[in-house]
């Protein structure tokens, strides 16, 4: 007798990192359901046998239907880059509540959400003192603390699935546009340092994001926070310089640009207007002007045996083909 793959639902599926759990919960013969909007630019999902429906993630009964014969959902849908603290609630804090409460009402008690929250939940963390699970949550910015509000909603609900909330650094990969233009930049030969109290940072490929993602579908045991790293934990800039110089094949040299510079430019950026706002506004200057986001994924790996594939260097070459692929580059 043939066992028929467990239906997942999925949230945020058409975005970067949740096509990529597709990809991951596609490859492990699981069937998949994915919520996306009528806006959704479906080119991620495009070859791939997935259901698509549209969800209004702020409708719980839309949500209560989705969910309905499904055993499992990951939820990674979510604002990264909004206007201000409004968005980030509405975005990462309602569709949660929703889907919780959603869940309640159709799932047995063996049924799984896993949530994807962020670094930016818990807040910095340095090189020295990498950011642990159960450190307190010092959320820095508008995304950290809405993504804390939304970690908070699914562990203090009553119910009795099993809950999962996978916090990843900074991602970087294939399909993702943020990391564009470091790239870009590092094909000409330069990079750039903004500020100079950030130590370092974890960096995670989507891809390494998506696996880890299956991993704790999988291990049934798993339940509560996890961090995600890649084998190297944290990078320094001069390893960041290294590793973008392997993926372009050339020497790439770094430009510092101090603080009080970038202070000026966050000021200007607010008469400039919206799209110039998003990418240096207060909340960045506060992302940037802090010791580092260093995450320890050693949880993660002792609870599932996950191990990621990727360093850095690897990713952004895999990356950079994406890009010359796309003609992006
Ligand atoms: N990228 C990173 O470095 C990083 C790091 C840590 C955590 N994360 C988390 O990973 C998740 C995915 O991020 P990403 O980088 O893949 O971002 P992305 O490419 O912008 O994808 C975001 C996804 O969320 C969907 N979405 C956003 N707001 C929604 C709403 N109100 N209702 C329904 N769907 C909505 C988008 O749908 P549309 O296609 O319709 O816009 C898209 O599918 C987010 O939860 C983010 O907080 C990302």
């Amino acid at each position: 007798m043939t066992s028929v793959p467990s239906l997942v639902a999925l949230t945020g599926g058409s975005g970067f990192l949740g096509s990529h759990i597709a990809d991951a919960l596609l490859a492990a013969g699981h069937r998949v359901r994915v919520a996306v909007r009528t806006t959704s630019n479906l080119q991620w999902l495009a070859d791939k046998a997935v259901e698509t429906v549209v969800v209004d993630l702020a409708d719980t009964d839309a949500c209560v239907e989705f969910l309905r014969g499904t055993s499992s959902l990951v939820h990674c849908a979510g604002v990264v880059s909004g206007p201000n603290e409004n968005s980030y609630q509405r975005g990462n804090v309602l569709p949660t509540v929703n889907l919780v409460s959603a869940a309640k009402k159709v799932w047995q008690d063996d049924a799984t959400f896993i949530l994807i929250s962020s670094l930016a939940a818990h807040g910095p963390g340095s090189l020295d003192k990498p950011a642990l699970e159960d450190d307190p949550c010092r959320p820095i910015t508008a995304y950290g603390r809405s993504k804390r509000d939304a970690e908070k909603v699914l562990l203090e609900a009553e119910v009795e699935y099993r809950r999962v909330i996978l916090r990843p650094p900074s991602l970087y990969g294939p399909r993702d546009r943020e990391f564009l233009p470091l790239l870009k930049a590092a094909t000409m030969g330069w990079t750039v340092r903004l500020g100079n109290r950030m130590t370092g940072l974890s960096l995670v490929d989507g891809r390494d994001a998506a696996a880890a993602t299956l991993a704790l579908l999988k291990t049934a045991t798993a339940s509560g926070i996890y961090f995600i790293s890649d084998r190297q934990l944290g990078y320094t800039w001069r390893e960041v310089q290294t590793a973008l110089g392997t993926a372009v094949g050339r020497t790439v040299r770094r430009v510092d640009v101090p603080l009080g510079a970038l202070r000026v430019a966050a000021g200007l950026t607010g008469l400039l207007g919206r799209e110039a706002s998003l990418l240096l506004n207060p909340d960045r200057m506060r992302d940037i002007d802090t010791e580092g986001w260093v995450c320890d994924g050693s949880r993660l790996t002792r609870d599932t045996g996950f191990v990621a594939r990727h360093t850095a260097a690897s990713g952004f070459t895999d990356t950079l083909a994406f890009y010359r692929k796309q003609g992006w580059l």
